[in-house]
């Protein structure tokens, strides 16, 4: 490995040959860190950027606490090794043939290139090498970390545990950790917690990435921060399996967040020659509160992550067929609603479950992608045919990771899930899980995606999942390497995904699990938008997309309108509001046009319109959160557009009582200076509301929203003059 040093000014990355200090800068931020005497990776600094002719003190290792907590526990290190006396989570951790289970890492050599710097470390006998990988957005000061494992012994070994690398807090007492929790239908529900001695993990140990946790964090500090202000530092992990993020307070009150690929019932076998490459954490700082990290994230997303970034395409309007058809669909009913969507100003349709194999209900069907002939005697093309001279784009939706026990792929392949021999295999909704680890199940799921795509005008895949695992054995592997199933079936669902990209460069792709049970920054580098939940009614809608945009980016957050009451709390709701709700991420119609009235249809086609008119602002824009609907009777979004010329402001309120007024709204984000226009897209605003006033005025004066009784709703436009 090159050891040089790079001290030009611009660069992103430097190292101090005197001090032995790396830095690197981005953004607003600055991250840098040290080899200490001992050899050592420790932090130094993670926070607002610092003047570039600031210099940092060397590492210097601490002393640790007493005989009992040896330095190791509290020299706050990037990268750890399981081993000697560590007690605090490690990085990496692995057995070897002979026995041994001793791992200690210490510096050999490093290169920087740019805005990245690789560090090479070595265990202090055997020949395991880790590299750690930095690499800063310059744009965002977010910053990517890895490490790659390197079995340069002549045995292979076991990796037990390990991490992308962990994060280490500036000293403090008054941290706050924000996270979500969740589940089918309730996805991204915010939870905040004060840190104090101990470990939070946060997790999944599904085999995908889960709503019970979602792989993202953000720690701000309870003395000075709240939406826009004050310190946050926050970091997402780019992974669709199983991941753990472990936020520890040690023995002296020092913060580390390690995250990775979990731990419990890991096992990776590592041959002699082989690399291991972890997944990507991502993190990064803002002094703008959880506002301005999530703003953060958002831009980073669709500027530097997404496919096609930086310039992703906007989500067209999309019509989806699930709730009005079910897995009732043909060739008639599907045309039917395809002409309604379209008279609508819809540009996507997307035919959901049921058209392929025996599929009449959740029973049959799932393994057997071939077009159903009685629902679609002459095949998929009348319908594409049709959708595409309506003048829309047409979708499918696909679940490939799965089989029903009823099905043809099922009956000659049994051995191709996931499975311990000899022990039952749980079912859920009627459905297996394809050991995609496998070669020839990836080989056959590759294979019949793209003939899919080859055979059919197809523009879009919505790629569902709809259970978690059950009894992941992998039996037809030596026993060794049966746990790297947890790996392994990750990363062929990723290769898929990139093999049908890049086979089909204009195919975009949604990825759904049942609702929001596969949102990451890992799935979201290889699709275009996910969806969010499946509870669609409009007021939860609320609450699940503001947990869902502390980290994800609402230019992937697919809003569906459908009817009211929903299923699942029976409550109505206007069309407007419910199209206001979805409004503010990327609108969806998934209702059952059959049942609409004309006024519903030109409601629609008004509101779809308006939405056209301000998509590229909620899609691209900055997204500020001017009331949360979890602390009050009233909730209230604004997206700016990036040039600052046009605003929308979404307001909602959920119950009036005792008479008393909407509270007043402040707008944010504008230029002080320059006049704005005030339109509205629906409802009232107060009687005294300027037509137009200074980006001050709205802002620091704020105005009146006109709403009483329960789920009322408005929204507003902002136009630059
Ligand atoms: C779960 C998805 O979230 C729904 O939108 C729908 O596609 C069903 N699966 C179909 O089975």
């Amino acid at each position: 490995m090159l050891l040089f040093c790079s001290q030009y000014a611009d660069a992103a990355a430097h190292f101090d040959t005197q001090s032995r200090v790396f830095r690197l800068d981005g953004g607003d931020s600055t991250y840098a860190f040290g080899i200490n005497a001992q050899d050592e990776i420790q932090t130094l600094y993670w926070g607002k950027r610092l003047p570039d002719n600031q210099q940092f003190p060397a590492a210097q290792a601490s002393s640790g606490v007493a005989s009992f907590d040896m330095p190791v526990n509290t020299t706050p290190q990037e990268y750890t090794g399981w081993g000697g006396a560590l007690y605090v989570e490690p990085d990496l951790k692995i057995t070897f043939p002979d026995g041994n289970r001793d791992l200690v890492l210490k510096y050999v050599s490093h290169n920087i290139e740019g805005d990245q710097i690789h560090v090479l470390m070595k265990d202090i006998s055997r020949d395991v090498y880790v590299t750690l990988q930095y690499r800063m957005d310059e744009q965002t000061g977010i910053l990517r970390r890895s490490a790659d494992i390197e079995n340069r012994t002549h045995q292979p070994f076991t990796i037990e545990q390990v991490a992308s690398g962990t994060w280490n807090l500036p000293r403090g007492t008054d941290y706050r950790l924000h996270y979500v929790t969740g589940r089918w239908a309730a996805e991204g529900s915010l939870q905040e917690q004060p840190i104090h001695g101990g470990k939070t993990v946060l997790e999944s140990r599904r085999g995908t990435t889960g709503a019970e946790n979602n792989p993202w964090f953000m720690i701000d500090r309870t003395s000075s921060n709240d939406q826009d202000q004050g310190s946050v530092w926050f970091g997402a992990l780019g992974w669709s399996g199983s991941w753990k993020i472990s936020v520890e307070q040690n023995v002296l009150k020092d913060i580390r967040v390690t995250g990775g690929p979990n731990s419990f019932d890991f096992a990776y076998f590592l041959k002699s020659g082989e690399h291991f490459q972890t997944p990507y954490f991502y993190g990064g700082y803002s002094d703008q509160g959880l506002g301005g990290a999530s703003r953060l994230l958002h831009r980073f997303e669709v500027d530097s992550l997404l496919p096609h970034a930086p310039s992703p395409r906007l989500r067209p309007v999309l019509y989806n067929s699930w709730e009005a058809t079910t897995f009732n669909v043909n060739e008639a009913s599907q045309m039917m609603l395809a002409e309604k969507a379209a008279s609508l100003g819809v540009e996507r349709f997307v035919m959901d479950d049921g058209w392929f194999g025996e599929r009449k209900n959740d029973h049959a069907g799932l393994g057997d992608w071939y077009v159903n002939p009685q629902k679609f005697p002459h095949g998929l093309k009348p319908l594409i045919d049709k959708v595409h001279s309506l003048h829309m784009d047409f979708g499918l939706w696909v679940e490939p990771e799965m089989v029903n026990p009823d099905s043809d792929l099922y009956r000659k392949h049994p051995d191709w899930v996931l499975n311990f021999p000899g022990r039952p295999r749980t079912e859920g909704r009627n459905q297996l899980v394809l050991n995609l680890a496998r070669p020839d199940v990836h080989d056959y799921v590759l294979q019949w995606l793209d003939k899919l795509l080859r055979d059919n005008d197809i523009s879009f895949l919505k790629w569902d999942y709809n259970r978690n695992w059950a009894e992941p054995g992998w039996p037809s592997v030596p026993i060794e390497q049966q746990k790297n199933v947890y790996v392994d079936f990750t990363r062929n669902f990723y290769d898929i995904l990139a093999q049908l990209r890049q086979k089909h460069p204009n195919v975009e792709i949604e990825s759904c699990s049942g609702g929001g049970g596969r949102v990451d920054l890992g799935v979201m580098a290889l699709t275009d938008e996910v969806w969010t939940s499946d509870n669609t009614d409009a007021y939860d809608r609320l609450f699940i997309q503001d947990g869902f945009t502390y980290a994800y980016t609402p230019a992937v957050m697919m809003a569906w309108v459908t009817d009211s009451p929903t299923w699942v709390n029976h409550r109505s709701l206007s069309l407007e509001y419910r199209f206001l709700s979805s409004m503010q991420g990327s609108l969806g119609i998934g209702a059952d046009l059959n049942k609409w009235t004309p006024e519903d249809f030109a409601t629609a086609k008004r509101m779809i319109a308006d939405y056209k008119s301000i998509r590229e602002t909620v899609q691209r824009g900055s997204l500020y959160r001017l009331m949360s609907p979890r602390e009050g009777e009233q909730s209230v979004t604004e997206s700016v557009s990036r040039d600052r010329k046009q605003a929308v402001a979404f307001a909602f309120l959920h119950s009036s009582s005792e008479n008393y007024p909407f509270p007043r709204v402040y707008l944010r984000g504008l230029d002080e200076n320059a006049t704005y226009s005030l339109h509205l897209l629906t409802g009232k605003v107060a009687k005294n509301t300027p037509a137009a006033a200074t980006g001050a005025y709205w802002m620091h004066h704020g105005f009146d929203v006109d709403l009483r009784g329960d789920f009322q709703a408005m929204a507003v436009t902002l136009e630059r003059q």
